[in-house]
């Protein structure tokens, strides 16, 4: 499928990868209806990013409604969408997007299958609320009868060993060899600076998110498609697995960044973190700096003595 490795500016189903330099509604208008097995995308969150204008949350809406009812056109009768979002922020107040966003999909006959709580160690330190470590990505389907395939998501069980105690299976291992499902909390690292696929983009998907989006909800040959585009993320994903990608971005800066990035994942130069690495653990890396100067040893002899005098006062 790949021998045509060519990157399209313009979307035509014998193609295998578009990466349109302009807003998604456009790019949307030249897509056949029931074309796309899977749209996932993390819009812009109306936060004031430097790639975003900040809206009036009616007019944000609006201008996701307008997306959202594109892609629902394009989406085949079997397919899914994932719109990956986190909090819109009003004066210190949170309103988290997928809340609000949920009515459009309902209201469109859409079908929400999972509500995914991706978690993360990495982001702001927030001095007047509990600092965010997840986003989630809301999991909608066309039909009843849409595309799951588990098999290649499955993670390690956690004790493979297990064995049926009792009943006609007794003695057996009482789990799937293949794995566990993954469930709908997903540690996964998002892209700061010391992540192997960090860009000047300010807010990537890690790959490895897409890959199990894509592997389970789509097979080879489908088409993807990913509105809002950024660093070209999701067709990454996309192509990695056989699949054909489509996306839209606005940004000339992250345009190039994609055709970069789309290239050296066809020539097998594209580094990312695998699917199945396990996430940092500094106790386990034996790091350094996990221990906090503030107590180094002499200081924890010095507590405890304050420790035992202030019991001999209390005497
Ligand atoms: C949250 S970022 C997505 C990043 C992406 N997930 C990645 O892995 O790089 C949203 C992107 O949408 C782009 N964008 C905003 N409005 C757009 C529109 N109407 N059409 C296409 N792209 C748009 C922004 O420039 C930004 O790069």
């Amino acid at each position: 499928m790949f021998e045509k490795r060519k990157i399209s500016n313009k979307f035509c189903i014998s193609e295998n990868i578009v990466l349109y330099p302009g807003d998604c509604l456009k790019l949307l208008e030249t897509i056949p209806s029931g074309s796309l097995k899977l749209v996932v995308t993390s819009p812009p969150y109306n936060i004031g990013k430097e790639y975003e204008k900040r809206l009036k949350l009616e007019s944000y809406i609006e201008q996701q409604s307008a997306v959202i009812h594109e892609c629902v056109r394009c989406l085949s009768p079997h397919g899914s969408i994932c719109w990956q979002v986190g909090n819109y922020v009003d004066n210190g107040a949170i309103i988290p997007l997928d809340t609000i966003l949920y009515p459009i999909f309902s209201g469109l006959g859409l079908k929400m299958r999972n509500r995914i709580i991706w978690h993360f160690e990495h982001g702001l330190h927030c001095t007047q609320r509990f600092s965010g470590r997840y986003e989630t990505i809301i999991w909608f389907t066309k039909s009843d009868k849409f595309t799951f395939n588990l098999d290649p998501i499955r993670v390690p069980q956690k004790y493979p060993g297990k064995k049926y105690f009792k009943g006609p299976k007794a003695g057996q291992y009482s789990c799937n060899p293949l794995g566990k499902n993954p469930g709908d909390l997903w540690v996964i690292p998002n892209v700061k600076s010391n992540h192997v696929e960090k860009t000047d983009h300010p807010c990537q998907f890690p790959v490895e998110l897409i890959e199990r989006l894509v592997l389970s909800m789509t097979d080879e040959g489908d088409w993807v498609l990913d509105p809002f585009l950024g660093t070209g993320t999701s067709i990454i994903a996309a192509i990695r697995h056989k699949r054909r990608g489509a996306g839209a971005e606005m940004s000339s800066k992250y345009i190039d960044l994609a055709k970069q990035r789309i290239s050296q994942e066809l020539s097998g130069t594209l580094k990312t973190r695998p699917m199945d690495k396990p996430v940092y653990d500094p106790v386990e890396a034996g790091n350094s700096l996990r221990i906090a100067p503030w107590s180094k040893k002499s200081d924890d002899n010095q507590l405890r003595l304050l420790e035992r005098q202030a019991r001999y006062h209390v005497k």
